[in-house]
């Protein structure tokens, strides 16, 4: 049983940091005509109303999307994040937020296919509704660790996988370091993305360790925090490990992550870093 909704969370400063990344990564895909696959293992529900019982219990959003709303001067990398979001709301005020599908679907060619994974049983049935008449994308209700198993090397031989689980359950982190080893192996060509929390030093510094022994290497991990870790239980930052990253991604970031850092942090606590785990 799966108590996570990812309703709850939508639109804070981890989607942010996460989705912009995303942006980053799918525009180095665009930028070869040859067709690319896209998995999302948790995919979650695809899109958010902030005005929903759940995006309001804990208005999440107002420390992410909402900060960078109205932005004037933003960023390229930004900006493209944010061309998104304005076009998940044609009516030019905040109500929806997408989530990462959506994100990937706006930039998706006609040449290129789509994946998702989602366990969660209404989750799964929106991403269905949602994308119920688009051939490019395939909506799986399943365990996303054996999506990476089954979809995996796709046809296409260049894309991104996202692995972007709830962490809500204990031994998700050693699951997830397996799963992605398996993974790799099947497919080292790709460009793996997998989102982490940051709660506190030690688990950080536990899960970039399990990352250099699987002996992969082109591993990158950059990280916003708005809090500093002086306080475990709370959600101080946010993580991505970036595996085989694009040309010029870690410069990229270099720029956007301290404007982001900027925008999202109130207490000027934490910061923004990247730190190549391994080398290429
Ligand atoms: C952090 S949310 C995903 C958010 C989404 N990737 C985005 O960026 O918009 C994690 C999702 O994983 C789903 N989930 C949890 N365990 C799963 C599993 N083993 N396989 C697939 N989905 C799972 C949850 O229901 C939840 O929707």
């Amino acid at each position: 049983m799966l108590s996570y909704r990812h309703g709850f969370h939508a639109g804070n400063f981890a989607d942010v940091f996460k989705h912009v990344v995303l942006c980053r990564l799918v525009q180095s895909l665009l930028a070869k005509e040859k067709p690319f696959f896209y998995l999302d293992s948790h995919a979650g529900a695809g899109r958010y109303d902030l005005t929903s019982v759940m995006a309001k219990k804990n208005r999440e959003f107002s420390g992410g999307i909402s900060r960078l709303w109205g932005s004037q001067d933003a960023p390229d990398g930004v900006r493209e994040y944010l061309d998104v979001v304005r076009a998940c709301n044609p009516a030019q005020e905040l109500q929806f937020y997408p989530g990462s599908p959506l994100f990937v679907r706006h930039f998706l060619r006609p040449v290129d296919r789509m994946m998702l994974c989602e366990l969660h049983t209404k989750d799964a049935e929106y991403l269905k509704t949602e994308f119920a008449k688009d051939r490019k994308v395939t909506v799986q209700m399943m365990d996303g660790y054996h999506g990476l198993k089954a979809f995996l090397p796709p046809t296409q031989r260049r894309g991104l996988v996202l692995i972007d689980p709830a962490f809500e359950l204990k031994d998700e982190r050693a699951r997830l370091l397996e799963s992605f080893a398996e993974a790799y192996k099947r497919w080292p060509g790709g460009i793996y993305a997998i989102w982490y929390p940051i709660q506190d030093k030690h688990t950080v510094d536990w899960f970039h360790r399990q990352l250099i022994r699987t002996g992969i290497r082109n591993i990158v991990a950059a990280e916003l925090r708005i809090f500093d870790e002086d306080f475990p239980l709370r959600l101080n930052g946010t993580g991505m490990i970036v595996v085989n990253p694009p040309w010029q991604l870690d410069v990229q970031l270099e720029t956007l992550g301290p404007w982001l850092w900027q925008a999202l942090s109130s207490h000027g606590q934490g910061g923004f870093s990247l730190n190549w785990l391994v080398p290429e």
